[in-house]
């Protein structure tokens, strides 16, 4: 129990990867606030994580900040403490570079960047209290320069920008700030490996350990590490999980 009573906001937790951290966290102990906008599939969620701890739901849209706020409020008056927030939801829309327009980087900056940057800011008057842990998420399509992701790596970059400002301002806090840059096995993926398996195949052989990462047992694990006392001296860092695809020196 790595993380017995301690509390987490974890957003898109619904479904995909923040599903496999909320089931990981659980297991480990904490307690849980998802954060999405699929009712229905935060429900199934809930029911998992009541099985191992308490979980709560917010079915809250968090491109709007006093939403936020609001989640914020409730979770500690609920839970009395915060102690791990992970941003985790990013919606985003692949085109060309001179294609790509202004409302995409409204869409991935406004459910990516801001949310991230707004929870922080919210949360960091509990996450002093608890020598809280942020987890915020990158991408190897940010640091790589993905083609046709101009939108979603200008947020993704921006998004570890302020992840190495925070953990140096609030180093002092002893709140520890870090990135996970996963690749993953989510539905979005294996709907998309079924429509195009040559796609897919080539994907699997461009990773060296051959595989996707699994949502709970690989990126859930890793989350768990960083939002436990194990990683305490660790802060301001890039986890690449994603099967060696990204070397970052
Ligand atoms: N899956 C991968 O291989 C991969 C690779 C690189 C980076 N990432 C990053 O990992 C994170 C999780 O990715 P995923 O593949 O699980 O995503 P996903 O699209 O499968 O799930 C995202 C979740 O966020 C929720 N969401 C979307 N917009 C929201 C909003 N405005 N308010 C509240 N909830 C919202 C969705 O309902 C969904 O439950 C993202 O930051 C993504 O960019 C994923």
């Amino acid at each position: 129990m790595r993380l017995e009573s301690k509390v987490g906001i974890i957003t898109g937790s619904a479904s995909g990867i923040g599903r496999g951290i909320a089931l990981a966290m659980a297991k480990e102990g904490a307690h849980i606030a998802i954060v999405d906008i699929n009712e229905e599939k935060g429900q199934e969620t809930l029911k998992e994580i009541n099985h191992y701890t308490e979980g709560t739901l917010f079915i809250k849209d968090i491109s709007y900040e006093e939403n936020i706020k609001a989640v914020v409020e409730a979770v500690t008056d609920k839970f009395g403490r915060l102690d791990i927030l992970v941003n985790n939801a990013h919606a985003s829309k692949q085109a060309l570079f001179t294609e790509t327009t202004l409302e995409m980087f409204d869409l991935s900056f406004g459910t990516g960047f801001y949310p991230t940057f707004n929870f922080m800011k919210a949360a960091y008057p509990e996450l002093k209290k608890t020598q809280g842990k942020v987890i915020n998420f990158a991408s190897g399509a940010g640091i790589n320069g993905q083609p046709t992701q101009a939108s979603y790596a200008a947020a993704k970059e921006a998004i570890r920008g302020i992840t190495r400002v925070a953990a140096n301002e609030w180093g002092p806090d002893d709140i520890n700030v870090n990135i996970i840059s996963p690749i993953a096995s989510t539905e979005g993926v294996e709907t998309w490996s079924k429509h195009s398996p040559e796609l897919y195949e080539q994907m699997i052989n461009s990773i060296p350990l051959r595989r996707l990462g699994d949502t709970e047992s690989d990126i859930g694990r890793t989350a768990v590490f960083l939002a436990s006392e194990d990683s305490d001296y660790i802060t301001g860092q890039t986890f690449m999980v994603d099967g060696g695809t990204t070397k970052i020196y």
